[in-house]
């Protein structure tokens, strides 16, 4: 599923840069851009992140 409709990032995008060591929101803007448009995305972006995290 599409969390970033501005960037076209996934879910499965976000997760898979959690496994590659990626651990804040600000990683995940300078990695995969999440949230450097409209920025809606980034709440849902955040808790995609945190829950695979916490799954680790
Ligand atoms: Fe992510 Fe707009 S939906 S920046």
């Amino acid at each position: 599923m599409i969390v970033c409709v501005c960037n076209n990032i996934s879910d499965r995008e976000i997760r898979q840069a959690v496994e590659m060591g990626l651990t804040s929101m600000s990683d995940l803007y300078k990695e995969l851009g999440v949230g450097t448009c409209c920025g809606k995305c980034v709440s849902y972006a955040r808790e995609v992140m945190n829950e695979h995290l916490d799954a680790r």
